[in-house]
């Protein structure tokens, strides 16, 4: 198959929406990464995407929606304080779990009996999603366990001959996936850290949980998608906390000494200066925390493209954002996979 890319216009959506009603899948841009997109209704197609991002079967998928679509097709009920939620943040990079059982094909949820919801503000994604008009389950297009894809030549590096079409919307601006929140409950559960904090929610619902399991292997996860090491870099990996930049440096010549040709080192812009006159391919991730969410993925990629060894070291700040930030970074370096084998 021949997997081709191309800009957002009539034509290249018209042939999105031929694949998409044939039971195929078309990667599509938005506002956090790139998504491989199927009809939420079609099994087939469904079914597909799990087969070719080799994603394992028990972690379920974000049904993507554009502003106009009614909601009510596809939940069975829609707590009050979600509204607030939707009415503040959507469309924008907040996925919401509801109640729902068999409204999209059963293959989406993976047997829980919710179904997570995203209106993507990218404006690509708007009129892919508009021109098909049903809703897209779309997960991160990288194949399962690899780096988030920030743009199009992020996706055709893993599914290159794998997809017919890869519908190009530029860099993905925000950088992390969307905050997953389960809106089941009384209150709003945090699921998924991402640009939209607990404290925005917080700031709209007058609360905001955050679940945190402590799962050991073979536990039922809530969010399963949240066990697996995941976003990593086909490179080795090594994590230092802010204030361990000697451990790190250490670490570079000692990697240097067992014979590592290339180590990149990854750190905020801050700290680039420490590690100038070490032998290190050096990746900066920038000042704000925004800036950090938007060049993590793409600087990771890097990294493995350029590099047999990653040294990171964590950035100072640690909440907000960068609660999200965090999250992606410690599983893309995680040395122990608790997930279940692929
Ligand atoms: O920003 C995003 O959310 C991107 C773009 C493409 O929209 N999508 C994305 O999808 O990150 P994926 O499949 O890579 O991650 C979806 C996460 C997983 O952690 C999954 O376990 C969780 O959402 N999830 C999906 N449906 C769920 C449900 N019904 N209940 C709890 N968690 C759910
Ligand atoms: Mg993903």
């Amino acid at each position: 198959m021949i997997t081709h890319i191309k800009q957002i216009t009539t034509e290249s959506l018209e042939e999105a929406k031929k694949i998409i009603f044939s039971s195929g899948v078309v990667a599509i841009p938005t506002e956090t990464v790139y998504g491989l997109g199927g009809n939420a209704f079609d099994d087939v197609a469904v079914k597909k995407i799990f087969e070719v991002k080799g994603r394992p079967n028990d972690n379920p998928l974000i049904a993507h929606i554009h502003s106009d679509y009614d909601l009510m097709k596809i939940i069975d009920y829609d707590p009050p304080y979600a509204k607030k939620l939707r009415d503040a943040f959507l469309p924008g990079p907040l996925t919401l779990v509801y109640p729902a059982t068999n409204k999209v094909s059963s293959f989406v949820s993976c047997g829980l009996n919710t179904l997570a919801v995203r209106v993507p503000s990218h404006a690509g994604a708007q009129a892919f999603l508009r021109a098909v008009d049903v809703p897209i389950v779309a997960p991160s297009a990288n194949i399962s366990k690899h780096v988030s894809p920030t743009s199009a030549k992020h996706v055709f590096d893993d599914f290159n001959g794998k997809i017919p079409l890869i519908l190009d919307g530029g860099n993905s601006i925000g950088g992390i996936e969307s905050t997953v929140c389960d809106v089941t409950g009384e209150v709003p559960v945090i699921l998924r850290p991402g640009l939209i904090t607990k404290e925005m929610i917080e700031s709209v619902c007058g609360a905001c949980e955050v679940y945190a399991p402590t799962l050991k292997k073979g536990d039922k996860a809530k969010s399963p998608g949240m066990m697996y090491k995941h976003y990593s870099p086909r490179c080795k990996t090594y994590l230092f906390g802010s204030n361990e930049i000697d451990l790190a440096k250490e670490k570079v010549l000692e990697q240097k000494k067992n014979g590592a040709d290339k180590v990149a080192l990854l750190c905020e812009e801050n700290v680039v200066k420490e590690f100038e006159t070490l032998p290190v391919v050096l990746l900066s991730l920038g000042k704000s925390e925004a800036e950090m969410a938007s060049n993590l993925y793409g600087l990771l990629r890097k990294a493995e493209e350029v590099a047999d060894v990653l040294v990171a070291v964590e950035p100072k700040k640690q909440d907000g954002v960068m609660v999200g930030v965090m999250n992606r970074l410690k599983k893309a370096c995680l040395s122990v996979d608790i997930g279940k084998d692929e």
